[in-house]
């Protein structure tokens, strides 16, 4: 309660409103370590319980196929301590970064309580749901007291965007939406809200990859893109000031300066699919793309998702068809929050510009990135 108010307090906010939905990052052992273990166990003894329906992030390996991976058994041990503990006090073992495709999707309007960049960036954005981009131990706080302080982008006022970005050039690939979220997101100013136009018809996957990029590169929050997300549909997206206090003209050089910023590496060890972890459409593509095909072992291609979608690619037939070309599926991991540095890997290439940011960074530079667009992924898998 403590953080809470304090918080409440920094951010001007008047009061705590209930919420009934949070999202806990900080699961991973290799990005909490023994201070999150040591503290989750000890609340978890004390027997407090989540008054939210609340759901885990990521954690730093397949938590059934973890040898499999390469993880050590110390790590693995810790990690599912920390995991065991995230359940007793309530928070649901959910493992993934897109707890909006695994049944913890807040409604329009809603206030929650989430951490998890990419997730806030899209609940507030794409479902026109509303919720402050809180750490780890503030958004364990507001679950364990069902509460958050009523500021930031929970309040009408901060959801008016500011800057208008205008992009004539041709997205023409998921990894193009991720490039341009981190374009977005490196020349915001903190707060900043975009309404960003001439996006076309952009899907859900791809706002989903622009979003998580730009909150990468970046502190956004929210973003409105004309004609398509639902406050910008709804036209209560007028700028804050009657007209933007700032123009961001992006185009293709733009664009190519980020590719060549993301890749560190032209050669790779692992190519890496589902950062943020992949819907049931993007396994479906990609089942699709390797029907028939063979993927070679070197470099290996691994696909990340949520324990949830796994299940029902599974089902579909997905996952069968994936594993039979010689690529990998796993689940409640993904490429930057596993410990892929000590299992040999060297370097990544991956369609998603969050990934391709973070892989250097989380590795201290001893694995380095490459963005590449999904089709190139898959030609270098197959050797095509
Ligand atoms: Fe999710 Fe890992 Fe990317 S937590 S957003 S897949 S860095």
């Amino acid at each position: 309660m403590k953080l809470l108010t304090t918080l409440g307090d920094l951010g001007e906010a008047e009061k705590l409103v209930p919420i009934r939905r949070s999202q806990i990052a900080g699961v991973s052992y290799k990005t909490s370590g023994d201070p999150t273990l040591d503290l989750l166990e000890s609340l978890a003894e004390e027997g407090v319980s989540a008054k939210t329906h609340a759901t885990q992030n990521p954690a730093g390996m397949d938590l059934e196929r973890w040898s499999e991976m390469g993880i050590r058994q110390e790590f693995a041990d810790k990690q599912h301590r920390i995991c065991t503990a995230y359940e007793k006090l309530g928070i649901i073992a959910s493992c993934t970064c897109t707890p909006y495709l695994s049944g913890n999707k807040p409604q329009p309007g809603e206030i929650v309580g989430f951490s998890e960049s990419s997730a806030v960036a899209y609940v507030n954005s794409v479902l026109g749901a509303r919720s402050n981009r809180h750490g780890g131990l503030d958004a364990l706080s507001a679950a364990l007291i069902g509460k958050v302080p009523l500021m930031g982008y929970l309040l009408d006022k901060n959801r008016r965007p500011d800057v208008l970005v205008k992009s004539d050039f041709r997205v023409r690939s998921d990894a193009d939406y991720g490039a341009l979220g981190y374009h977005i997101g490196k020349n915001l100013n903190m707060d900043s809200v975009p309404y960003i136009e001439g996006l076309g018809h952009a899907s859900r996957d791809e706002l989903k990859m622009l979003g998580a990029a730009s909150a990468a590169s970046g502190s956004t929050a929210l973003f409105h893109v004309q004609g398509l997300t639902p406050e910008a549909k709804s036209g209560h997206c007028l700028f804050r000031q009657g007209r933007p206090t700032e123009t961001l003209n992006v185009d293709r050089r733009d664009i190519a300066r980020v590719y060549e910023e993301l890749s560190s590496s032209m050669r790779c060890d692992l190519i890496a699919l589902g950062c943020p972890h992949c819907s049931l459409n993007e396994i479906k593509r990609i089942s699709k793309a390797l029907q028939s095909r063979t993927v070679r072992s070197a470099p290996r291609l691994w696909v990340f998702t949520s324990p949830k979608v796994y299940s029902e690619a599974d089902r579909r037939g997905y996952v069968r068809e994936i594993k039979a070309s010689g690529a990998d599926v796993f689940k409640h991991t993904c490429m930057v929050v596993m410990p892929i540095e000590e299992i040999g890997i060297t370097s990544v290439a991956t369609n998603s510009a969050k990934a391709a940011f973070y892989i250097p960074r989380t590795t201290q530079n001893r694995c380095q990135a490459q963005l590449l667009s999904f089709e190139r992924c898959i030609a270098l898998a197959t050797g095509s």
